[in-house]
């Protein structure tokens, strides 16, 4: 986890009358109009393994790459593969790691066209993913408006969880509900979504729920309230926050983004390092319209996304007041 965007480093070059979505508003996916009605929508995601099984490894790195341009609101239309792999490792290992991503691709209907390995020390893997949008109704980040009521269609904790099964805290079983939600393609939410219409999506991930929710107010000029109560959690979580054993990006993730966020006296200690858990391949916190917020919940329940929970509300953003705002319930 670090917190260099290597989208940040250079925003002086002349930008692109075509270039609808840049990397000023940390955006999920880049947005190229190619017509009036026709974008490519583009992201590119590789990390570490997450898990020891190879298999699942592809599936959720898969998952997660595809998951910026569903937050868009596009359709994934093609991957290419990124991988690193030690020579040593074995290639058979590669080749399941290689499998996961391209069955998870078919689950999403996205074709396969290439790839490129390099041996490196530490293996990674990932995709990066090319999609078609309409440039009219691109789903940004940035579109929050007071009065919004805010859904978070993943539970938290991926970055706890998987950082217990390291130091041995828990079991394999504990282990298999973040697994499944990780490799769960954020396709159906991104589907409903765009079917009710909604003001602004971003996923969740290393910065984790607030760090993207800071992100997200900032970037709509709004003040985002959120209830830690009804943020939903996968089970043992909490247990293991009030433990201590969290991932260090929760703690770096809570320093970085202390200025914009504000607690309540009321949250506790360890529910603030779980609302800014790493996560990996999380849910989309979207951002929808009150009065249209039952609906996306219906088509949401209809699609299969069991999870989603209204966590909080968008009010107007103040002067020097802070981004996020957290309530205990
Ligand atoms: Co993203
Ligand atoms: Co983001
Ligand atoms: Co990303």
């Amino acid at each position: 986890m670090c917190h260099i965007r290597s989208d940040s480093t250079d925003k002086t070059f002349d930008p692109d009358p075509n270039l609808v979505v840049g990397f000023e508003t940390s955006d999920d996916a880049g947005v190229y109009r190619l017509s009036d009605d026709l974008a490519l929508v583009q992201t590119v995601d590789f990390f570490t393994p997450i898990v020891d099984d190879p298999y699942a490894f592809g599936q959720i790195a898969a998952a997660n790459a595809l998951s910026d341009v569903y937050a868009m609101g596009g359709r994934p239309l093609t991957a290419m593969n990124i991988a690193c792999f030690p020579c040593a490792a074995g290639m058979d290992v590669l080749a399941r790691i290689l499998e996961g991503g391209r069955d998870k691709l078919r689950e999403a209907g996205v074709v396969l066209v290439g790839g490129h390995t390099v041996t490196d020390n530490e293996p990674k893997y990932g995709l990066s993913v090319t999609g078609l949008i309409d440039p009219r109704n691109v789903i940004t980040n940035s579109g929050a408006k007071p009065g919004d009521l805010l859904i978070l269609t993943k539970p938290l904790g991926t970055g706890i969880l998987t950082t217990a099964f390291k130091f041995d805290k828990v079991s394999e079983g504990d282990l298999a509900e973040a697994v499944s939600f990780m490799r769960a393609l954020n396709k159906a939410a991104s589907t409903a979504m765009v079917k009710v219409g909604v003001n602004a999506c971003t996923d969740i991930t290393g910065f984790g729920l607030l760090g993207h929710s800071c992100e997200a107010a900032l970037a709509s000029g709004v003040t985002f309230v959120i209830r830690a109560a009804r943020v939903p959690v996968m089970s043992r979580v909490d247990d293991l926050a009030s433990e201590g054993i969290l991932p260090g990006g929760a703690r770096q993730n809570q320093e970085y983004f202390a200025r914009w966020v504000h607690f309540d006296d009321d949250v506790p200690q360890y529910k603030r390092a779980v609302l800014f858990d790493p996560e990996t391949s999380g849910g989309l916190l979207i951002s929808v319209p009150e009065g249209t917020a039952q609906r996306l919940m219906d088509a949401l329940a209809e699609l299969g996304v069991e999870r989603a929970s209204v966590i909080g509300e968008v009010i107007p953003g103040r002067r020097h007041g802070p981004s996020v705002r957290v309530l205990a319930s």
